[in-house]
């Protein structure tokens, strides 16, 4: 016969090269051979050196081709060879149940094909694996079918590298979705996303979650620290479409300025002293979900143009690149501060305010939903024991309830949070009395969460303070539940203090 050898080359390379699904490409390329190579199958196989075996993992016969996973184990001698490099590059037999080294393939009593080519595949000098034609009978196969089989190499080095290549960036990929799963899962674990007080002290706020979290515009989240700004977002983040999506945390006050660009929008590689590696920014990894921007007053001015930009326009540039990066991404952002006095200030941008202010949600102080605290407090106990691993969750003092009903919360749940775990610790198993709070609920005209306002001197403060523990105990200075004791000083030093302060007082009837 007669063989057009560029047409052959041409051909079987169309078919070895045509998908991606090596078995599928296999299979087009042994009903295409057959015409010229007398073969009853063809292998695809690769060695892993470290162990002796080969793999096969595609083969094609009358059948159609398929995906396999057979193992060949070699005795040391051939291990030795193939270590040695002196296996045989190329070579054929048609007597294999003779051959030195296939042979061996023929010690489990079944009946491998007697006529076999072997062609090694080699990419940049590497061994990457073998083809294997093979018919059943023996002498099938002459010099031309083995010339013809060897100029095959190059396609099939190829198709093999790649189809490897490919299957093992699915199998990592498949591992990435299942890792990123777990960790959401996890993650969604240790935030716990209960809302407690979501039909009582947050029914407000959970009604304008509900009429927000369908739609795709910016909310604002406005309250004091530990009232639960983040519980909130998560909770419209939860409720919204973008539910299956990211929801990425920027702490705006935690991240230095000089970082700020590169963790909003990410850097390309080299793009200054130490950018080893290509990273993507906060937003861009919030694509298709929701980015959290937590204390948005801290941002510097700067920033604030920047962020005003990606609000603007949806796109992001990685610092150093050139390309924009369109981002799909729903914005909630928070803050314990009063925006419209920042701006009076010049410290906060007007323009960015109004893009962030479309839906306003003021999550109310702690002490004006005080009916939650008990609720609440029973979550965290229940919550801390089970993070404690304690054998027996703790129970409540009958006079706790009343402390912490009194008590002004100026760090909010956030406080109480730490306030139960505090106490599950001072407890020693028994009832959990809360003694460690002291003050009552009158002091919550106490500035704590107003530390910045200049207009608050110590003396100031102090005044207040005093004020509302005489407030609390009816102006009563001495004994045990006198305004001394209280403050933990002794009345004359008290007496001394409300002096020199200018503090006024009476004497109240007692009831
Ligand atoms: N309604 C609530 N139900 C349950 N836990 C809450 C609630 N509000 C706040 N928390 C918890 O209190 C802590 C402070 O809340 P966080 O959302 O961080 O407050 P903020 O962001 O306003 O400072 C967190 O541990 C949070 O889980
Ligand atoms: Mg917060």
């Amino acid at each position: 016969m007669n063989i057009d050898e560029k047409e052959f080359f041409k051909e079987a390379t169309l078919r070895i090269c045509g998908s991606l699904a090596i078995e599928k490409a296999l299979g087009d390329f042994f009903f295409y051979v057959r015409d010229y190579i007398p073969i009853d199958s063809v292998l695809l196989t690769y060695y892993l050196t470290e162990y002796g075996v080969s793999r096969t993992f595609a083969l094609a016969t009358v059948e159609g081709g398929k995906r396999v996973n057979l193992e060949t184990h070699w005795p040391p001698e051939i291990h030795a060879l193939a270590e040695k490099g002196q296996f045989p590059v190329k070579f054929y037999s048609n007597r294999s149940d003779q051959h030195p080294i296939l042979k061996y393939a023929f010690k489990n009593g079944d009946k491998p094909p007697l006529s076999n080519i072997i062609v090694r595949l080699n990419i940049d000098g590497f061994w990457i694996g073998g083809l294997i034609l093979s018919a059943e009978k023996q002498d099938q196969f002459n010099e031309e079918h083995f010339r013809l089989a060897c100029l095959l190499e190059p396609p099939f080095a190829i198709a093999l590298c790649n189809s490897r290549r490919y299957q093992e960036l699915h199998e990592i990929k498949e591992i990435f979705a299942d890792d990123k799963e777990f960790l959401e899962e996890e993650l969604q674990r240790i935030s716990g996303d209960e809302i407690i007080g979501s039909d009582f002290g947050l029914q407000g706020v959970m009604k304008m979650v509900r009429q927000v979290a369908s739609l795709d515009s910016p909310v604002l989240l406005l309250g004091e620290t530990g009232t639960g700004k983040e519980v909130i977002a998560s909770a419209i983040h939860n409720a919204s479409p973008r539910r299956s999506g990211p929801l990425i945390r920027v702490n705006c006050g935690a991240i230095p300025d000089t970082l700020m660009d590169s963790e909003l929008f990410g850097h390309e590689k080299g793009a200054f002293t130490g950018a080893i590696k290509q990273k993507r920014g906060r937003f861009e990894r919030a694509n298709k979900g929701t980015i959290f921007l937590d204390e948005i007053g801290e941002l510097s001015l700067e920033a604030q143009v920047r962020l005003l930009r990606v609000l603007q326009d949806r796109e992001i540039e990685r610092v150093g690149g050139t390309e924009s990066i369109k981002v799909d991404i729903r914005i909630i952002a928070a803050t314990h501060r009063n925006l419209e006095r920042m701006i009076e200030e010049g410290r906060f941008r007007e323009d960015l305010y109004f893009r962030l202010q479309v839906f306003p949600i003021v999550i109310p102080p702690l002490r004006d939903r005080i009916d939650d605290v008990p609720l609440l407090a029973q979550h965290f106990i229940r919550k801390k024991s089970n993070e404690m691993k304690l054998a027996k969750v703790p129970v409540l003092d009958p006079l706790a309830i009343n402390r912490l009903m009194t008590y002004h919360w100026p760090g909010n749940v956030r406080e109480l949070e730490n306030a139960v775990e505090r106490a599950i610790i001072l407890s020693h198993g028994e009832p959990l009395t809360f003694s460690h709070l002291r003050l009552s609920k009158s002091s919550s005209a106490l500035p704590t969460n107003h530390l910045h306002d200049s207009s608050l001197n110590l003396h100031q403060v102090m005044t207040a303070h005093i004020q509302n523990v005489l407030e609390m105990t009816k102006n009563r200075i001495e004994g045990e539940r006198g305004a001394a004791n209280l403050l933990g000083v002794n009345p004359s030093t008290l007496r001394a203090k409300m002096k020199k302060l200018c503090i006024k007082y009476e004497r109240k009837n007692q009831l």
